[in-house]
């Protein structure tokens, strides 16, 4: 199950430059601010998918706008004034999916007794900073704020924020693990064999996907994150996201280490 929506995600992460997969007006009690915060409105909520590059698709609004969790862990972290910030998404009946996972989406009485959108049993917030579509504001605000993906997981803030080029010596040293390691499975030039083919393979475009294959495994592929230190695993991902007609740019120790 698991497999199959990793695979899903990825193949639309490369689907396109920034995008909403046809946002519907389905919040027409919305005006401008948006219908969820109509307190008793009866419109249905509509939760859908937002892509912008090479990140994992994630959730925004009907309007477009990105939608997050607050991480369990940090959420004590924000005090009233921060978390004045945050707005729950609301939806008095039974939310909308649109091209994301419609199962995961529920509507359920918080604390505040409000109907609170939940996505994979995380609760949705928008944040005030961001205005306009595609403006990604809260990823990483005080802390707590996390993009959600459509396969219901939280992000992780520095995996979105980071640019990473594929060096010279990135490359080298990914060259180095990929002929020890991973050839004998996929073939020296990345040509496939008991493992998939990586030569011009769109999904590499997906770097936590990648990551998390590498790390812990995938069906018959072995965990090999035990095998491999933070930047052991950035310098393998590099170098076959930049080889054999991939080019999707340079992965990070940091997001390697996020990965695990
Ligand atoms: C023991 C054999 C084996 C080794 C070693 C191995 N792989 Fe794999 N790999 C596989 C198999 C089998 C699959 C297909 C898994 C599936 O989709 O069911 C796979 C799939 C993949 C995929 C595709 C994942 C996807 O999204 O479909 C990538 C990328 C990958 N491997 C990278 C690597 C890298 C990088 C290494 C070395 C660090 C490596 N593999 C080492 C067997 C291996």
């Amino acid at each position: 199950m698991k497999i199959k929506l990793t695979h899903t995600a990825a193949a639309v992460a490369c689907a396109a430059a920034f995008g909403f997969a046809g946002l519907a007006n389905a919040n027409t009690a919305a005006g401008s601010q948006g219908a969820d915060k109509t307190a008793g409105s009866t419109s249905a909520t509509l939760i859908a998918k937002g892509s912008s590059g090479t990140m994992t698709p994630f959730l925004v609004d009907a309007e477009g706008r990105t939608l997050y969790t607050l991480t369990k862990d940090n959420k004590a972290g924000c005090d009233e004034a921060c978390m004045k910030h945050w707005e729950p998404v609301v939806s008095e009946s039974r939310p909308l999916g649109r091209d994301i996972l419609p199962g995961l989406l529920k509507a359920e009485k918080n604390d505040q007794g409000v109907s609170q959108v939940s996505y994979g049993d995380l609760p949705l917030y928008r944040f005030d900073g961001d205005k306009k579509p595609g403006d990604m504001n809260g990823q990483g605000f005080a802390d707590v704020g996390v993009m959600v993906s459509v396969l219901g997981t939280a992000d992780k803030p520095e995996v979105a924020a980071e640019k990473v080029e594929a060096t010279p010596e990135l490359m080298a040293a990914g060259a180095k693990v990929f002929a020890s390691t991973c050839a004998a499975c996929h073939g020296a030039e990345g040509q496939g064999a008991f493992g998939t083919k990586l030569e011009g393979f769109d999904r590499l475009a997906n770097a936590p996907a990648l990551l998390s294959t590498i790390i812990h495994g995938l069906n018959s592929m072995p965990a090999l994150g035990g095998q491999f230190n933070d930047e052991q695993v950035a310098a393998v991902a590099t170098y076959v996201r930049n080889s054999w007609g991939n080019s999707y740019g340079g992965v990070s120790a940091e997001q390697a280490k996020a990965a695990r």
